[in-house]
């Protein structure tokens, strides 16, 4: 499989509060995704950004004491600075407050208008906030507690236009099943086919008569547009021309929205539909879903402060297999920065420079072109924990090689072989540095750097 261009989305974050570590999960994967892909020659282009109107958006402001603007624009800067501090390039920030964005929104609806697919009707039902989303009665919990907030959800009675959903029901489940809409992991498009082939689906709520922290539908300025269309479009408004994505990231908490109302929109407008939906686990505390909701978040800059950047971008990946969900602790985030990265790979790293200068080997510094097909099937696949482990076998490898082989006596009895054994080892570590480029951007290039030069410092110092 190979790309030859490569546009990733994540999904805009919410910024009724600062990122935790779920939305720097996804981000994190998008953008090493894009450096590999950029890597491997591919034109990249990694698109993410923030989500600014909606209720949920509005009432964190009025609790805050501020306009939305106000508050938008500074939640939003802070994503930005979280975003620099964990070395995310992200080649586009849309916000869907930026003027161009509204302005495509509204010619969006406009065009569903004007193409007969919007009508006005009287809606009646529950709506949870917190997800921004109207929920059927027998998806919530007693009480109508929405179980991922675990707040009542509120009634609402509006007149309001709804999107002809169920007209696209057929060409969303085509799209699906002949994978021309290619849903992953496995169980997921499974799940969401069972769903949608089960009964015929509701006509979509598009617009709000009482939430003005919104776009005005265009031809009733009354109503503004529901945050999700608004939000979902920022997929195309901000793609500067590289529709359609090859892949779209999200966890499963926004899984309907991207696979049924998200295509349907697409499929009634003419637009392509993205190659790939890639539905990710979520991060617990507890077994409980990390949630601004529920205020059980952990900070990944103060992670970073303590560990550095690239041990945060690590350990996300390699502990939990993407898809899956995983529990977040600190203690094991400790036990793997000192056994897999300050042990296993920073002490090979010193111990084979130090090694190489003892012998006063000749080498010189070359860029990986050795290819790892095993690695890049599990990068193609988005297995990242595998493309780890592959990378850890290496490192391994060489770990019981040395110890083996011992250099510092082979140097004595066999010092052409003690040359070749070092050499083999430089080398090694170099294509280690150039594997582990998209996902430790900085600790790729301190290796290469003490690799060129000789200089040793520790990649990843001892924690008290
Ligand atoms: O839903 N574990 O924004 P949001 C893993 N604005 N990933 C997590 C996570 C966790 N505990 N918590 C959040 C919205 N995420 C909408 C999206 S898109 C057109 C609009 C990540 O701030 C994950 O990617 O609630 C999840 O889907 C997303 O953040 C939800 O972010
Ligand atoms: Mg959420």
């Amino acid at each position: 499989m190979d790309y030859g261009r490569f546009f990733v989305t994540t999904p805009i974050y919410y910024v009724n509060d600062n990122p935790h570590i779920g939305h720097a999960y996804s981000t994190i994967a998008a953008d090493i995704l894009a450096r590999y892909w950029q890597g491997r020659g591919a034109q990249t282009y990694f698109l993410t950004g923030a989500d600014e109107h909606g209720m949920k958006i509005a009432r964190s402001a009025l609790a805050a004491g501020q306009s939305p603007k106000e508050f938008v624009d500074k939640v939003t800067d802070k994503y930005k600075e979280v975003w620099q501090a964990l070395n995310l390039k992200y080649s586009n920030f849309i916000r869907t407050t930026d003027p161009e964005h509204e302005k495509f929104v509204q010619d969006f609806v406009q065009k569903l208008h004007d193409n007969g697919d919007i009508y006005q009707d009287k809606y009646e039902g529950l709506y949870c906030v917190g997800c921004e989303e109207y929920k059927k009665e027998d998806e919530l919990e007693p009480g109508n507690i929405c179980s991922l907030h675990k707040k009542p959800c509120e009634k609402v009675e509006e007149n309001i236009y709804f999107f002809k959903l169920s007209k696209y029901q057929d060409k969303i489940i085509e799209a699906i099943q002949s994978k021309k809409f290619l849903i992953e992991p496995e169980a997921r498009r499974n799940e969401i086919f069972k769903f949608i082939a089960k009964e015929p689906l509701r006509d979509l709520a598009i617009s709000r008569s009482k939430v003005e922290w919104g776009i005005p539908i265009p031809w009733d300025k009354n109503q503004t547009i529901y945050v999700w269309v608004d939000a979902l479009l920022n997929y195309i408004s901000g793609s500067k021309g590289f529709w359609p994505p090859q892949l779209q990231i999200i966890a499963k908490d926004i899984f309907r929205f991207h696979a049924i109302i998200w295509p349907a929109m697409l499929l009634a407008t003419g637009y392509e539909l993205p190659e790939k939906l890639f539905i990710h686990g979520y991060f617990t505390i507890n077994g409980q879903k990390m949630s601004k909701s529920l205020g059980n978040v952990v900070d990944p800059v103060e992670i970073s402060k303590v560990y550095g950047v690239d041990a945060l971008r690590y350990f996300v990946m390699a502990e939990v297999p993407f898809g899956a969900d995983g529990d977040f602790s600190l203690d094991r985030f400790d036990q793997r920065y000192r056994a897999d990265l300050a042990n296993d790979l920073g002490n090979l790293l010193q111990r084979v420079i130090v090694m190489a200068k003892n012998a006063k080997v000749h080498w010189e510094y070359e860029p990986m072109t050795k290819k790892y097909p095993e690695f890049d099937q599990a990068m193609e696949e988005l297995k990242f924990s595998e493309a780890l482990n592959f990378v850890w076998k290496m490192i391994s490898e060489a770990n019981v090689r040395i110890d083996a082989e011992k250099p510092w006596e082979l140097a004595k009895v066999d010092p052409e072989k003690n040359e070749k054994l070092l050499q083999n080892l430089l080398d090694t570590l170099s294509d280690i540095a150039g594997l582990l480029e998209p996902f430790m951007p900085e600790t790729s290039h301190k290796m290469i750097e003490q690799l060129r030069t000789g200089k040793q410092e520790p990649l990843f110092p001892r924690k008290k």
